[in-house]
């Protein structure tokens, strides 16, 4: 099985890549995974910060809960993406609509929705912490956790699934 997602925030240096970073180690611990191919990335609908790194806030936070985002590196939101990945998930509804906008100019075939849509909670969108307070990264990492957890389930089914029609 083959799957690719895409995380997507403004920036590209708080919330998606700590989305790319917590789901990748998600996904790397889950034992039923192992044998799936899992393509992982973010990208930003700006490109203000390209080619840096995650925001160091971000990085700190996410060190703590032992996940590393030193390697990740700022793009933006490229036409290319609409081809590439299967699920494109936006932290928040302004980057749901640019992604939108974008995805009707491709022939993309894909599911693009909010990441937090895949949870029950009360938020829909993924605050952004850039101006914010200090506890803002562990927020984004408290909603990141739980979707990325949603997540795994719905491909480890559809990865068991895959497997059953094979037999
Ligand atoms: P992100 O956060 O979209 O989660 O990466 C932001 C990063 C930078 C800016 C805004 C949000 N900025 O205005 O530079």
């Amino acid at each position: 099985m083959t799957v690719s997602v895409l995380f997507v925030c403004l920036g590209n240096i708080c919330r998606s890549p700590t989305a790319e970073g917590v789901f990748r180690a998600k996904v790397n611990a889950h034992e039923q995974l192992t044998s799936a191919n899992i393509k992982i990335d973010s990208a930003g609908t700006a490109a203000w910060h390209r080619g840096k790194s995650p925001d160091e806030r971000s990085q700190a936070a996410a060190k703590k809960r032992g996940y590393d985002l030193s390697p990740l590196r700022a793009r933006q939101v490229e036409p290319a993406d609409f081809a590439r990945f299967d699920y494109i998930f936006a932290m928040d509804l302004d980057n749901l609509a640019l992604l939108r906008e974008q995805a009707a100019r491709t022939e993309f075939s894909g599911h693009l929705g909010l990441f937090l849509q895949l949870i029950d909670g009360v938020e829909r969108e993924v605050p952004d912490p850039y101006y914010g307070a200090a506890d803002g990264f562990d927020r984004v990492l408290n909603l990141v956790e739980a979707a990325s957890d949603a997540l795994i389930d719905i491909i480890v089914h559809q990865h068991s699934n895959n497997q059953n029609c094979n037999k």
